[in-house]
């Protein structure tokens, strides 16, 4: 099984959730080959070979960081082949939350699945019962919330971190099922 986590960051937060994400796939399914790859390194080669794509993104103004969306862009040639079609997609995002814990962590979660089913893949939520779920859980995907009540940075809570590393588990185990 090969397994893409492709993400954007800036400041480490996204990061830190993409590394739990990838400790928690390859606990769940040793013989995985989990690669972690900044968006801006991801080439569309990635996505293809890939059996497992999980995107990640930080909340900019609102919604997802342009780089992730610079590469769903140019993931279009790919949708003209379908190359992508049946493919297990996850998402996660983090945003610093300032006003609650929305700030768009919401939108950017959906726009990424919404661009997953394009492709005519299958996307893994977020079962409410994974460890994690109530502190860093949405039914689309982990979240982190980085920033304090002052809007400063203060840095990820446990539970994001978590709730990210049994969602790794949880598309490990859904993969494998798929695959009979
Ligand atoms: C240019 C910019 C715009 C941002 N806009 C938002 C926003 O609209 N909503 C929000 O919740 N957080 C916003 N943030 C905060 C980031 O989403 C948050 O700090 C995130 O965790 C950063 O991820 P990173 O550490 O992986 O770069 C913004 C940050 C930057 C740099």
């Amino acid at each position: 099984m090969q397994v893409l986590i492709s993400y954007h960051s800036d400041y480490g937060n996204t990061r830190k959730m993409a590394e739990a994400i990838a400790a928690g796939y390859r606990a769940a399914d040793a013989r995985a080959t989990v690669v972690l790859k900044l968006v801006e390194m991801t080439a569309l080669d990635d996505l293809v070979e890939a059996d497992v794509i999980i995107f990640g993104a930080p909340v900019h103004m609102g919604s997802m960081a342009w780089p992730m969306k610079k590469l769903i862009d140019q993931a279009g040639k790919l949708w003209m082949e379908g190359a992508l079609e049946g493919k297990l997609g996850g998402v996660f995002a983090t945003g610093g939350g300032f006003g609650g814990a929305g700030g768009g962590v919401e939108q950017t979660l959906i726009s990424l699945h919404s661009n997953f089913l394009q492709h005519g893949m299958l996307v893994v939520g977020f079962p409410k019962s994974l460890p994690g779920y109530s502190d860093g859980g949405l039914q689309w995907g982990p979240y982190g919330r980085s920033g304090n009540t002052e809007g400063m940075p203060q840095g990820l809570s446990d539970g994001s971190l978590v709730a990210s590393r049994s969602y790794g588990a949880h598309l490990a185990e859904t993969a494998l099922c798929l695959r009979g």
